[in-house]
């Protein structure tokens, strides 16, 4: 391991999960041609994000990380980059004022492209096909052309990610963002239902709270911290090709930055320490992220820390804990004492989506609400009793009104999923789920404050 980095020493590790494209000549093409395009975000940007981050490692401040599953080349339309990015500043907004606690936001978005499958092919009958690794790699369509990996694709994803981005950066320092709008970020919502009425009310404290600093003599235009918010974007860098073009020498530092996304993840199956991802992962600067799933022992975490995070740097690394509601109870404790005990600054973020997905009785992919809930509340309750920080959350939500997630306030039974199954990969919670799960996440963060202010039981005379 104490071999050079260099933004290519990952290709002499073995590697899973990669696309066999037909040719490799336009493959090498399309590479340069990235490495030639300019980077989609700043090195200093990826650096305030790990500030950030330090602060949650710290206990000071929560994690808010959500977006689709994967993002598709079909469905980059403005309005949904739109209700996304409200329904995500909606849960800020609740988080930052029933929460009482700093909101960091990232999404998984401009750059969510390529997914991880658990089978190379797909067979539908007879026929047997490649798999569909993400819109950047190949088409979902089942047709044997649709699934040949075509390298051209990564010119796609980053000219959509260039222009989501580009928008999202418009609304979060442009005026869309401002405080003032509470009310007007309302708009998505099914009218009267629970969730828009429970807002409507936390959105009349706010603008009352302005008001009166206002009737105060504050002039409210002139704190940028009113008007814009800072937003961060995230993907899982499995692509490695792609992500290596668009790693790049920082003119400021002098180090190695994926200019493809603030924070880049490695997902639960490509985590073994000896190959690509974790040797691609160690050497670029940005905040990154590491999925946590049930197979991942102590020991073995302890390992890739050592690997990824040599100097401990706090909001260097965000643990992504990733069980299931039912056996989050089993594994999470153990990785927390383990952690504590060696005293490595971490962000402990809750990703209660992809343990908890199951077939319907109607064969749709889906995630029981209930289930998602409760491995939030495992999470928060594990964190409590070991006295760590439950630090934030990956969610994946969208800001449409979709069916893909059962249960919930207006409880989506097995036969509704059928009505606005839109997901192009995996099932993410609707606009009002998304809420649900933000005022729950300000309940249990609210709770933790309670435990942390209470005198220790040895000063409780005094
Ligand atoms: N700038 C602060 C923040 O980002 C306050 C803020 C402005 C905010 N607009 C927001 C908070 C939208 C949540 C949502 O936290
Ligand atoms: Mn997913």
């Amino acid at each position: 391991m104490s071999e050079r980095w260099t933004p290519e020493s990952w290709r002499k590790k073995p590697i899973v999960q990669v696309p066999d494209y037909p040719d490799a000549k336009v493959l090498a093409d399309v590479e340069a041609q990235l490495a030639s395009f300019p980077p989609l975000v700043f090195a200093g940007e990826a650096r305030n994000l790990k500030k950030q981050l330090a602060r949650v490692a710290a206990g000071e401040a929560f994690l808010l990380q959500g977006g689709d599953c994967a993002e598709s080349f079909a469905e980059h339309g403005a309005n949904n980059i739109r209700d996304f990015f409200r329904v995500l500043l909606q849960m800020a907004v609740v988080l930052t004022y029933a929460g009482a606690v700093p909101v960091v936001k990232v999404g998984r978005i401009a750059g969510q492209f390529a997914k991880p499958r658990s089978s190379a092919t797909e067979k539908r009958g007879d026929v047997e096909l490649p798999s569909y690794r993400g819109d950047i790699i190949n088409d979902a369509a089942f047709t044997p052309e649709a699934r040949i990996p075509d390298p051209r694709r990564q010119l796609m994803a980053y000219r959509q990610s260039a222009a989501t981005l580009n928008l999202l950066r418009a609304f979060a320092t442009g005026g869309f963002a401002n405080l003032a709008s509470v009310h007007q970020w309302m708009l998505g919502f099914v009218k009267d239902s629970p969730q828009s009425r429970r807002y409507k009310e936390l959105a009349d404290r706010i603008s009352e709270a302005l008001s009166f600093m206002q009737a105060c003599g504050l002039d409210l235009e002139s704190h940028p911290e009113l008007r814009a918010t800072d937003f961060y974007t995230s993907h899982e860098a499995l692509l490695l090709g792609y992500e290596q073009a668009m790693t790049r020498v920082d003119s400021t530092s002098g180090d190695w930055y994926c200019t493809s996304g603030h924070m880049l993840w490695i997902g639960d199956r490509t985590r073994q320490p000896d190959h690509a991802h974790i040797e691609f992962f160690r050497g670029i600067r940005n905040p990154i992220g590491l999925k946590c799933g049930p197979s991942l022992k102590p020991d073995a975490l302890l390992k890739l820390i050592d690997i990824l995070n040599p100097d401990n740097e706090p909001g260097r690394l965000t643990l992504i804990a990733r069980f299931g509601s039912d056996k989050v109870a089993d594994h999470l404790p153990a990785l927390i004492r383990a952690v504590k005990r060696e005293g490595r600054a971490v962000v402990w973020s809750c990703d209660p989506m992809h343990g908890n997905t199951i077939t319907s009785t109607s064969g749709y992919k889906t995630r029981p609400f209930d289930r998602i809930v409760s491995e939030v509340k495992s999470f928060f309750a594990i964190h409590r009793a070991e006295g760590t920080h439950a630090g934030g959350v990956h969610l994946e939500m969208t800001g449409q009104d979709v069916t893909e997630c059962t249960g919930g306030a207006r409880a989506i039974s097995d036969e509704d999923l059928n009505d606005r199954y839109h997901t192009a990969c995996d099932p993410r919670l609707n606009a009002e789920q998304s809420i649900d799960v933000a005022f729950l996440l300000a309940e249990l963060l609210k709770q933790e404050r309670a435990v942390k202010a209470r005198p220790l039981p040895a000063a409780a005379g005094l």
